[in-house]
């Protein structure tokens, strides 16, 4: 949400930036901006649009300068216009500011800023008013003090130490008043090969160089010129500048921060072959799921082995309820965990939106396990729901992708999904590693209560047939495709699943909105008769997630009820499946029969494949759909 890139070394900085951005675009693509520091100006490229118009811009008028900050946004205060495009300026027009979050008491600041006489606002934004913020301090700092001192008092080196201190002074002391999220990154005009960070709320990382050091809001922008990682905290002010950087609190104390390696490289984040990260994404699933379990699992014993979860056999023992909470994607990955759990472990399991959770009162238990599943890491929804879980004593584990993602770093322990960056704004890849590692926690849990060493085995067994299961089901990408091109016209869809499958009916509607644009509905499949049943018509096909499993007879059911109303069907199943459905539906996709906790590992995939092709028929722009973006760190 947002993507942020700032460089000071010794290259031409706009080059650098505009790279990073692309990367980040995933991040928000409604408009993008630059500003380079060229001598004692600051030089700004901005227009609405996505990077590869401000890449013309900049092209156009080129911006020279070996430090500068950069920035895609997702737009959260004012519409997307030229104007609203970051970077923002203070009043002088020497600061200029690039943020990712939301500033909510932006409108008290304006009123206060405006009352002391500054009244240049150019944007409808809340950045602009912090960037006005700390000017006004800036300014007043070195009206108060005087930056050059009488002559001979000073040398330029002193002079500059202290433009660059007062900078970074402005900055903790306009953030003091800020309620809100952000990370921020910062260029003066008069202080070149110096940019200032903060964050709160959103992510910022520092890149560290060799004579040369970056700020970006997540690693893929500057992996390409290095792999040290400084992963900044909430209430991080840092001060960067070629050859040195200089990490402190918003009070001024001194902080300090492990560098960490970078796991993955540029290799890992471009597209290759694949028309689409998307669909990249959607083939890497037999590699990202077997990833998901190397060395989790122990033969001996049928169960799995999650030493990040920090948690003795007694600890895990006594756990009496589990919740697990996430937004989009990872909620109905979260659904599934619900009734795995409760399958392998017979433990107690909710599912709780984040979004919800976090501002409820849930009664719990003392002895309450609480998960927080994000891809990311760093769902504005999902943190909030981990720092209310934790403030409340409970003990809070994460299952990220992100390695040092905020929700990693600020939880108990938990498990790596070890997926590899995905950057498609649907996510693919990341759910199927998420059902893998909650089919873990299940085995795991269950193996400590009422699964057998047998039941334990099946698991394994099950689980480690995935990734080539997904392979076969990975050749049946043509034959979805020419069944997504039936159905280009259709006003909507609807999908159905029962049991394990239900929360596979609302994935597939999700992905089918992020990506056509067409109305899509997810429900179990019995609640067909309970109202939705009035919708269905020739134009509204239904999507029936029904492999041959225990509630298969339950699912023909209701096929037979929207075949008798004339809708299309298109069925997804398995074993002998497909021979009852002959008749009934109009398209059966087969995919290989699979024991029931772990079939949404393979019934998602042709999803996902049909999702994918017909926004490729309806010449949608799959990697970047309309008015999303893949990491939402706003609430
Ligand atoms: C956004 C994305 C979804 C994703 C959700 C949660 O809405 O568009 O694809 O599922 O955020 O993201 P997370 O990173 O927390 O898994």
């Amino acid at each position: 949400m947002c993507g942020i890139v700032g460089y000071v070394g010794r290259s031409e900085a706009a080059p650098i930036l505009l790279d990073g951005l692309r990367r980040l675009e995933y991040r928000g693509y409604d408009s993008a901006g630059i500003a380079v520091v060229d001598g004692d100006r600051v030089e700004t490229r901005k227009c609405a649009g996505r990077i590869v118009s401000l890449a013309k811009l900049v092209s156009a008028q080129p911006a020279a300068g070996s430090s500068g900050i950069s920035h895609t946004r997702w737009a959260t205060h004012g519409k997307v216009n030229d104007e609203n495009a970051h970077p923002h300026f203070d009043a002088r027009g020497k600061i200029a500011l690039v943020h990712n979050g939301v500033i909510e008491n932006y409108q008290a600041l304006k009123k206060q800023l405006i009352q002391n006489g500054d009244t240049n606002f150019r944007s409808d934004t809340d950045t602009e008013v912090l960037a006005h913020l700390i000017g006004s301090i800036y300014d007043g700092a070195v009206a108060a003090i005087g930056d050059r001192g009488q002559p001979g008092s000073a040398t330029p080196a002193t002079t500059s130490q202290n433009s660059k201190a007062r900078l970074v002074n402005a900055v903790r002391a306009a953030l003091k008043q800020v309620i809100g999220t952000y990370g921020i990154a910062l260029v003066h005009a008069d202080i070149p090969d110096f940019m200032v960070g903060a964050r709160r709320g959103s992510p910022l990382v520092l890149g560290v160089g060799k004579e040369e050091n970056f700020l970006a809001s997540d690693v893929s922008a500057i992996v390409a010129h290095t792999r040290d990682a400084i992963y900044l905290n909430d209430f991080d002010v840092v001060a960067v500048e070629r050859d040195k950087f200089e990490i402190s609190s918003l009070d001024g104390a001194a902080g300090h921060h492990a560098v960490s390696k970078v796991e993955f490289s540029t290799e890992d984040i471009k597209k290759g072959e694949y028309a689409h990260y998307m669909l990249k994404e959607i083939f890497e699933q037999p590699d990202s799921v077997r990833d998901a379990m190397r060395g989790r699992l122990t033969y001996e014993e049928c169960t799995a082995k999650l030493g990040g979860l920090n948690m003795t056999p007694a600890e895990l023992r006594d756990v009496s309820r589990i919740v697990l909470t996430g937004c989009g994607t990872a909620l109905h990955a979260a659904m599934v965990g619900e009734y795995l759990i409760e399958q392998l472990a017979n433990l107690p399991t909710e599912v709780e939106f984040a979004s919800e959770f976090r501002h409820r009162n849930t009664p719990l238990t003392r002895d309450t396990l609480v998960f927080a599943i994000s891809q990311s890491g760093e769902t504005a929804d999902t943190l909030g729901a981990l720092r209310e879980s934790r403030r409340k004593g409970h003990r809070t584990l994460g299952i990220c992708n992100n390695v040092a993602s905020t929700i990693a770093r600020e939880s108990d322990g938990g498990v790596y999904m070890h997926a590899g960056p995905e950057i498609g704004v649907a996510a693919t890849k990341s759910f199927t590693s998420q059902l893998v590692i909650l089919t873990l926690i299940g085995l795991l849990l269950g193996r400590m209560r009422n699964l057998s060493a047998a039941q334990g085995s099946r698991i394994i067994a099950a689980l480690e047939a995935l990734p080539g299961q997904i392979e076969e089901v990975l050749k049946l990408s043509n034959q979805i495709k020419e069944i997504a091109k039936k159905y280009a016209d259709v006003s909507g869809m609807l999908f159905f699943g029962r049991q394990f499958n239900f929360p596979i009916a609302l994935e597939g509607a999700l992905k089918m909105k992020e990506i056509t644009y067409l109305f899509a509905e997810g429900h179990p499949s019995a609640e067909l008769k309970h109202g939705i049943i009035a919708l269905v018509r020739p134009d509204l096909p239904s999507v029936f997630i029904a492999p041959d499993d225990t509630v298969f007879s339950k699912n023909v059911n209701n096929t037979e009820q929207v075949k008798a109303r004339k809708g299309p069907i298109i069925a997804i199943t398995s074993g002998n499946g497909a021979k009852q459905l002959k008749g009934l539906a109009n398209d059966i996709i087969e995919i290989p029969a699979v024991l029931e906790p772990v079939s949404p590992v393979l019934t998602v995939v042709p999803l996902q494949l049909f999702a994918y092709h017909l926004a490729v028929e309806l010449g949608r722009d799959v990697d970047k759909p309309r008015n999303l973006a893949k990491s939402v760190t706003v609430e």
